[in-house]
Formats: structure tokens, sequence, C-alpha cells
């Protein structure tokens, strides 16, 4: 079985640049759909779900390649609508396809999509709002039926009760080539929300309000192709961040949007680290030893600390000093990296949705296994603290966020590789 190698307890240092995100990549995906022509999109990252997502445009009979950062999209085309059950379940975000696929075809077979079990994460917000833009939605045996009544989806005023990432995405898709106005009210405000937005508008659409939790989609006739560049990836900022922090090193991390750290920077500077930020760069230095942050990690919807980030902050703490209290409020089974972590000799207690970790100076190296994305990322962050070696097992979950992890901490000085 492939596994990435690392002989931590060295000091990170170094310059490195901040792969494009994940998460803003997959929507932008999704929604060339939208405008049945070549689409380039810089810094896409290449990694499991991106290639998925190319998997699936495929499928529904769409061009795609890629040109070194670049990911070429031809989406004219576009001839089927349908989503095989295998691709629905390798990632969640296969769901959000289905707004694009309905506004292009105007009926859909997909099916409940997979992706890291970190939780139960329904769909029904993205159903529900669907619906209510005229989609008849038929379940049976985990498949859905949709098809829009009429010609085109109709806009339509819309309340999410939870600010859903993914539903704010799905309804976007659906709304901006819609029939009429759609309002999203308590919409996510995500910087990946907002850099949707972005790209729907250079392609002519007419959303005002992306990033903030009410968004207007005033329906447009078609959207043209355009080439654009994805913003950076805000949690592997983050975790390289960590990644430095847990070894006392110091790094200059270029190309990040700083402002999408805000609820990070003050958790790392907490500990200890000294923080400093030049332009679209942040140099951080750690120390030897850093201490546990004064509050508790809340995990929230942006601009609050993300659940994302809580598995690798919490490898993080577990070699500071003091007691540091995790409390995640957005996903129901997000600590299935503890008992990995644990076997690394940290010292963590859980009850319910709140961790408790206890800091120490040294753990130990260990075989240790993936349990979902960021949950592998935050057992190379521990590693990479660890006296010893640690080999780290399951790598198709970290394949699925990270443009090769092993070759990121490296650049810095660590000693760490695939097998
Ligand atoms: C996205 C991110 C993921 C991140 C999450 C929260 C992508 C590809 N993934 O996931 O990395 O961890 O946001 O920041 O961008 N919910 C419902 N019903 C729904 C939809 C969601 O109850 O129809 C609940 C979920 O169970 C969860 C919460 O809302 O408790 C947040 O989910 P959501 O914001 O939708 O996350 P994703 O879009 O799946």
């Amino acid at each position: 079985m492939e596994k990435i190698v690392v002989n931590g307890g060295k000091r990170l240092q170094g310059e490195c640049s901040v792969q494009g995100s994940k998460n803003a990549s997959l929507p932008i995906i999704g929604a060339t759909m939208l405008t049945s022509g070549e689409n380039v999109l810089h810094m896409c990252p290449k990694l499991r779900d991106t290639t998925t997502a190319c998997e699936i445009l495929q499928l529904l009979g769409c061009k795609t390649n890629w040109q070194d950062d670049a990911l070429i999209i031809n989406s004219r085309g576009l001839c089927n609508n349908e989503i095989s059950k295998n691709l629905m379940n390798q990632m969640r975000s296969s769901i959000i396809f289905l707004g694009a696929i309905l506004a292009r075809c105007g009926e859909a077979k997909v099916y409940f999509p997979g992706g890291c079990d970190i939780g139960s994460r329904p769909i029904d917000l993205h159903i529900d709002a669907l619906k209510k833009m005229g989609v008849s939605v038929n379940e049976c045996g985990g498949q859905l039926d949709c098809k829009v009544d009429g010609d085109r989806m109709h806009g339509a005023e819309i309340f999410l009760s939870f600010p859903s990432v993914g539903a704010t995405e799905n309804i976007l898709l659906a709304a901006v080539t819609a029939e009429g106005k759609t309002i999203i009210n308590n919409a996510a405000v995500e910087p990946e929300i907002k850099d949707l937005c972005n790209y729907l508008n250079k392609c002519g659409a007419k959303v005002v309000g992306g990033g903030t939790q009410v968004i207007r989609i005033e329906g447009v006739d078609r959207l043209t192709p355009c080439e654009y560049t994805i913003m950076p990836d805000r949690i592997v900022a983050a975790t390289l961040l960590c990644g430095v922090a847990a070894t006392g090193g110091e790094v200059l991390l270029k190309s990040v949007n700083v402002s999408n750290l805000s609820s990070v920077l003050p958790v790392l500077s907490d500990m200890g680290c000294r923080i400093r930020i030049f332009g679209k760069s942040i140099f951080l230095k750690s120390k030897d030893f850093l201490v546990a942050p004064k509050q508790p990690i809340r995990t929230m919807p942006y601009p609050g600390f993300p659940t994302d980030l809580q598995p690798i902050m919490m490898a993080l703490s577990c070699v500071v000093g003091g007691t540091t209290i995790f409390v995640e409020t957005i996903f129901e089974n997000r600590f299935r990296h503890v008992p990995e972590l644990k076997r690394l000799g940290a010292s963590i207690r859980v009850e319910g949705r709140v961790a408790v970790v206890e800091g120490c100076r040294e753990l130990r190296g260990a075989c240790v296994y993936g349990t979902d994305l960021r949950g592998g990322a935050s057992l190379i962050v521990a590693a990479l603290a660890t006296a010893g070696r640690t080999e780290i097992f399951k790598l198709c979950y970290v394949d699925r966020g990270y443009e090769k992890i092993e070759d990121q901490f490296s650049k810095l000085g660590a000693y760490i590789f695939r097998l």
C-alpha cells in the first residue's frame, strides 16, 4: 500500500507558494457547463477531486485537458444529463453539478453524493431550493430523477436555514440562467462563493452580493466562456503554516489572500508565532515551544474558524504547552483523526462535539492511517513534529485536496517522501 514516510523533528524553513483552491475550483468547473464553449481555468489544482470533476464533465460530453496549471474545458458538446453512481460516490461536490445540468438540459439523473465520512451531510437544502425554482424531484433507491417543469427554471426567493456552502453554489448555478430574479437569503459567505460569483459575472451573469448573506441573481439567457484564475487555497495555506509552526520553523508563504485567514492567523499568533504580512505574503516565525491558545477553537461558518482546519490545528496543538479545546459545530463526526493522533502519543479526550488536547513536547513515530481529507493532512503535520519515523497510509484522502503534499513540505526542508 502506498504511504508517506516522515522522519520528523526537522525545523522547516524557506519560501513557498500556495496552490489554487480546490473548493473554489469544483463549483467553477461545474459552472463551465453553462457557457457552451472553451474556458481556461488558471491555477486549477491537479487533484483527485478536480480529476473526478473532469471525468463527470467528460461523461456529460464536455472536453477537458490540462496545460501546465491551467484546466481547459470545452462544454459545447454537452449531450448527456446523467452522472453515474460511481462518480457521484467519489466526492460530495458532485451534487453541485445538478443545478448546472438542469440549467443546461432541463433534466438530470444523479445519485446521493459520497465524500468524506465526517457527518450525515444531507442535501435537503439543495433539493428544496431547486423545487422552489420549478424542478420536480423523484427519489428512488438513492437515485434522484430531476426535471424542470416548463422550458427553464424560474427565479425564487430562497431562505437557507443554514448557510450551506454547497447549497448556495448549487442555487447559484441553477439561477444564473433561470427566468427572472433569485434571492438567496442566509447564503454562505465563504471566499470560494465569491470566487464562483466572480467567474460567473466574468461570463456575463448578473450576480450581486456574492460573499455576503444576501445574493441577488438576475437570470440571463446565456453565459459566454472566459479565462479565469482560481483563488489561492486558504486551507492549504494554513496547513503549511501549521506544519512549519509545529517544527519551530519559519516560512515566507507567497501568493495568499491574507484576509481569508483572519480567523486562523490570530490563533497562531496567540500560540507564540510571530507573523508579518507583506501584501500577498505571510512571514511566520515559530518558537521552540509554543503555548495553547487562550480561547477554545470553535468551528463556525466563514469568517469563523474553518471546520476544515480543525484537524490540522489539532495536530499542532498536540505539541504546544497547555490545554487546547476544540468545539466542532459544523460536522458531527469530524474527530476521526483523533485515534490516529493518539497512536503518535497525543493526549486527546473527546466528548461529543468537544475535544480536549493536552499538549506535550514530543510525539513518537508510528504507523497511522488517513481517515478523511483534512484528517490525513493533520497526521502529516503531527508527523513533521515527531521525533522518529512515521508512516502514513491511506493517502487517497489527502490526495483529494493537496497537490503532492510531500513535495510542498520537502521544499521547506522536511524529510518526507512517498513510497
Ligand atoms: C463545503 C466544503 C467543505 C467544508 C464545508 C463547511 C467544498 C467542496 N466543501 O462542504 O470542505 O468543510 O463546506 O465549510 O466546498 N447541511 C444540511 N443540508 C444540506 C446541506 C448542508 O443540513 O442540504 C448541513 C451539513 O450537514 C453540515 C452543514 O450544513 O452540517 C455545512 O455543510 P455545507 O456548508 O453544505 O458543506 P459542504 O458544501 O458539503
